[in-house]
């Protein structure tokens, strides 16, 4: 029982799939899952202590997808499209049983399945992982000084423990694995070479990522913000850089290598050179409501329907009338009347 009232564009997708696009003409390519809202850092520029303290309202149990609801929305998404699927959170690792999702999810033909987390538990749980058929990791990691680092996580968290993670994920096949560093004026953009050595000693790929002005918790003020062009003038002044092609359309990073063909590293310029035009993301939150903007206010409830028995069909036009009319492009159009509107928490969505 195919009814398809809602469009969808005649064109094949490379793999044959219905191609999905937004009024935007932007197709969808990428689903970002939060498997939980919580995470065991406090990261000032993201769930500062102040508003995430011991009397936040996580979400509970019973409002969190399981990992069937997860699998099978996963399943529908690819059938649209979807080509990557990503786990975020909060922290991902911190939802118990993991690597068990990931091989339900492993079983959806033709979808990369990557992850985003902190690294703090990549020690004991890349192997799983991998073994469950997770393929490529980013590790948010902002600086290699450990006063610098231990301030900005806030619970005094090592760098060599994310360290231990990274080499844990290098040792399970996690590859290749990208390094992600917010840089915020002040608190980490003296270290910003440092890393980047270190980085490329170890044969990663690094991104600095622009601070942001998501959530509404961090107290964003532009002035904090190092545009990637500076961050890449400083690398480029001890280790010469040369800009190179993205790997892919939509990819959000700016790339560059070493001249000496050591490796490369990237910027992610969403505030200085914001990328929407090509922004093929959705997300999912771990609630089951859909998100097609970082920045976005509202999301769609895509729960309900799972739960009150809807048909695979009823949530794929759910979805397919969302994306149809999609038109964010929140970092282009940023300006002094959009930084008082309300929108949710970074870690609520994982980035
Ligand atoms: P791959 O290309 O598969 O490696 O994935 P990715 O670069 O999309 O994933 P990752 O989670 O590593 O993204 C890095 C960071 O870029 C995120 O944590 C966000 O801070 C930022 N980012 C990713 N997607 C978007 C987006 O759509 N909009 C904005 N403004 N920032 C984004
Ligand atoms: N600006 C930029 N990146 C952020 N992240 C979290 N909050 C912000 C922010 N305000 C990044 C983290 C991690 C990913 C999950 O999102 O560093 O790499
Ligand atoms: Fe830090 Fe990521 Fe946790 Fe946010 S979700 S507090 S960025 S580790
Ligand atoms: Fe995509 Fe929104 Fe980020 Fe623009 S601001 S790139 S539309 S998620």
């Amino acid at each position: 029982m195919t009814d398809r009232t809602l469009p969808t564009s005649p064109t094949p997708a490379a793999n044959d799939r219905p191609m999905l696009t937004d009024t935007l003409g932007r197709p969808l390519h990428d689903l970002r899952i939060s498997v939980t809202d919580r995470c065991n850092f406090r990261c000032r520029y993201c769930m500062p202590k102040e508003v995430f303290g011991s009397d936040f309202a996580f979400l509970p149990r019973d409002q969190i997808l399981s990992f069937e609801e997860i699998t099978r929305l996963a399943r529908i998404f690819a059938g649209l499209g979807v080509q990557k699927v990503r786990l975020t959170g909060g922290e991902p690792t911190l939802r118990a049983e993991l690597p068990k999702l990931v091989a339900m999810l492993a079983e959806i033909p033709d979808i990369d399945i990557a992850m985003t987390t902190n690294g703090s538990l990549l020690k004991e749980l890349a192997k799983p992982l991998a073994d469950a058929g997770l393929k490529r990791v980013s590790v948010s990691l902002d600086s290699l000084d450990d006063t610098v680092f231990r301030a900005m996580n806030d619970v005094g968290f090592p760098v060599a423990r994310v360290i231990e993670g990274i080499d844990a994920a290098e040792a399970a096949g996690l590859t290749p694995i990208k390094i992600d560093a917010v840089v915020k004026r002040g608190v980490n953009d003296h270290t910003v070479v440092e890393l980047a050595r270190f980085i490329r000693e170890r044969g990663h790929i690094l991104r600095y990522i622009e601070y942001m002005d998501v959530g509404t918790a961090n107290g964003w003020l532009l002035n904090d913000v190092v545009p990637g062009a500076d961050v890449i003038a400083r690398i480029n002044e001890v280790m010469p850089l040369e800009a190179i092609e993205p790997n892919y359309r939509g990819e959000v990073a700016k790339r560059w290598r070493y001249k000496d063909g050591s490796g490369e590293v990237g910027i992610i310029t969403s505030v200085t050179q914001p990328f929407c035009g090509d922004c093929t993301r959705a997300r999912l939150s771990a609630e089951g409501s859909l998100y097609t903007c970082l920045f976005a206010v509202q999301g769609t409830d895509l729960r309900t329907l799972l739960r009150d028995g809807a048909t695979d069909e009823a949530i794929r036009d759910a979805v397919t009338a969302r994306w149809s009319v999609r038109d964010d492009r929140y970092s282009e159009i940023r300006s002094a009347q959009t930084r008082e509107l309300p929108r949710i928490q970074m870690s609520y969505i994982g980035g």
